[in-house]
């Protein structure tokens, strides 16, 4: 068998390259270990920055986005008791981010696949890469009916998260991993009640982090800072309301409840592995960087990677021109770097440090205190979170 991009993973990642390649005329199998009811339920990420969303209109993929996604001109940012709001159109000169959850970016994604005529194939197991330093890498998998194929392909692509194997193939001593493991996990919860709030709030309280979110005018997401070794089945539906509610705590303002509909536990860390390609392998999005979810970044970087590989595919494949496939890992990398500060920055400010002693308590009280009253401070949060640089076609 053979086809010329061979994409390991239907995330966000792997599914957006396959669409974006198919408008360049190039042909791709996209292999995936879990069902595509599993793919398209697992609860994950929920903003998008507004080039993502330009990039999706671009690529005619944003028809869904466009009637049900939830334009956000800001977030509220909530320490000592005060709730303070940052205006991200005065601030940005008129930039957003919008509320669409990655669940129904990667439904449209596979919807528009299979309508395509594109290859994906669920349920496969075994994935394996070979021959990654020749102009003909292997993908070898066994599908869902038990047959074993092996794909011959020009280039592979490793869309395949930050568990998959595509990172490991790389052969040992060529990749350097810059990583931190934080002390602290997120414990998020999907709710079936309207969002008590018109914005996102992050909230720094001193028993630890809480992140009012939503996915629809009926649904909340929430989030709380829990230890990193914390145990889903401690904590019942009510001790996360009392937790949520006792962080969020503001006169006059009331968080209100409804029944969880998934609850899950996330570990919080930041990871980078360079460079994002070895010969005919070429990393994107988790498989090769992970952030910690403060920032809203993970999805966005995966889907900024993705643009920049297609054109690179594009010039390798159909022009025999190697120069932008040489350029992908550095371009890419410097907007990972500047995710991974901005998701740093944002989870070191906003969150209990477990031990931390009196001046780092009030370091954090004075950056948010800044934040909140300084022009100058504002704007870099803003333009971060709205994405920077800004992403559009051939941004790299
Ligand atoms: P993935 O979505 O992980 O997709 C990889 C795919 O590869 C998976 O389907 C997996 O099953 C498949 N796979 C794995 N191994 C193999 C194999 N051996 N063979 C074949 N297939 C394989 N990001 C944001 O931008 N904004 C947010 O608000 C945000 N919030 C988040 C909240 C939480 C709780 C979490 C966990 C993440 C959040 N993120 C957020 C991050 C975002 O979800 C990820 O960065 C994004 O999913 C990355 O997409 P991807 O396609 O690179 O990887
Ligand atoms: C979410 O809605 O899931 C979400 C929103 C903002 C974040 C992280 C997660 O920073």
């Amino acid at each position: 068998m053979r086809t010329q991009v061979g994409i390991i993973g239907a995330g966000p990642a792997g599914l957006l390259l396959s669409h974006l390649l198919a408008r360049r005329g190039i042909d791709s199998v996209v292999v995936e270990i879990r069902s595509r009811a599993y793919c398209e339920a697992r609860q994950r990420a929920g903003v998008l920055e507004d080039g993502t969303v330009r990039l999706l209109r671009e690529a005619g993929l944003a028809d869904r986005l466009d009637r049900e996604g939830l334009e956000h001109g800001g977030i509220h940012l909530q320490f000592a008791g005060e709730r303070h709001h940052l205006d991200f159109r005065d601030l940005t000169g008129g930039r957003t981010v919008t509320v669409y959850a990655q669940t129904e970016v990667v439904k449209d994604l596979i919807a528009r696949r299979l309508a395509d005529g594109g290859q994906l194939e669920f349920d496969i197991s075994g994935t394996e890469v070979a021959d990654l330093d020749s102009h003909r890498p292997v993908l070898a998998y066994t599908a869902a009916d038990g047959r074993r194929h092996e794909l011959t392909c020009d280039v592979i692509a490793g869309c395949d998260g930050f568990h998959g194997i595509s990172r490991q193939a790389v052969p040992g001593g060529l990749l350097t991993v810059t990583d931190r493991d934080y002390p602290y996990a997120w414990l998020g919860i999907l709710a079936d009640v309207p969002p008590s709030t018109d914005e996102l709030i992050y909230c720094h309280h001193p028993d630890g982090f809480a992140l009012h979110s939503l996915r629809t005018p009926q649904i909340s997401k929430l989030y709380l800072q829990v230890a990193p070794d914390a145990r889903i089945e401690d904590w019942p539906d009510q001790r996360v309301w009392d937790n949520l509610r006792r962080r969020f705590a503001l006169p006059g303002w009331e968080l209100k409840e409804g029944p969880v509909l998934d609850k899950a536990i996330t570990p919080m860390r930041s990871f980078v592995s360079a460079p994002m390609r070895y010969g005919r392998l070429f990393l994107a999005g988790d498989a090769s960087h992970i952030v910690p979810p403060t920032g809203a970044k993970g999805l966005n970087l995966a889907m900024a990677d993705v643009t920049v590989l297609a054109d690179a595919m594009e010039a390798l494949l159909l022009h025999a021109d190697e120069r932008l496939a040489d350029r992908y890992s550095g371009t890419v990398l410097r907007r990972v770097w500047r995710a991974t500060h901005f998701s740093w920055w944002m989870t070191s400010m906003l969150h209990r440090t477990p031990g931390a002693d009196a001046m780092e308590a009030a370091l954090q009280l004075a950056q948010l205190r800044y934040v909140t009253t300084s022009r100058a401070a504002a704007v870099g949060l803003a333009e971060n979170y709205v994405g920077y640089p800004p992403l559009r076609r051939g941004w790299g």
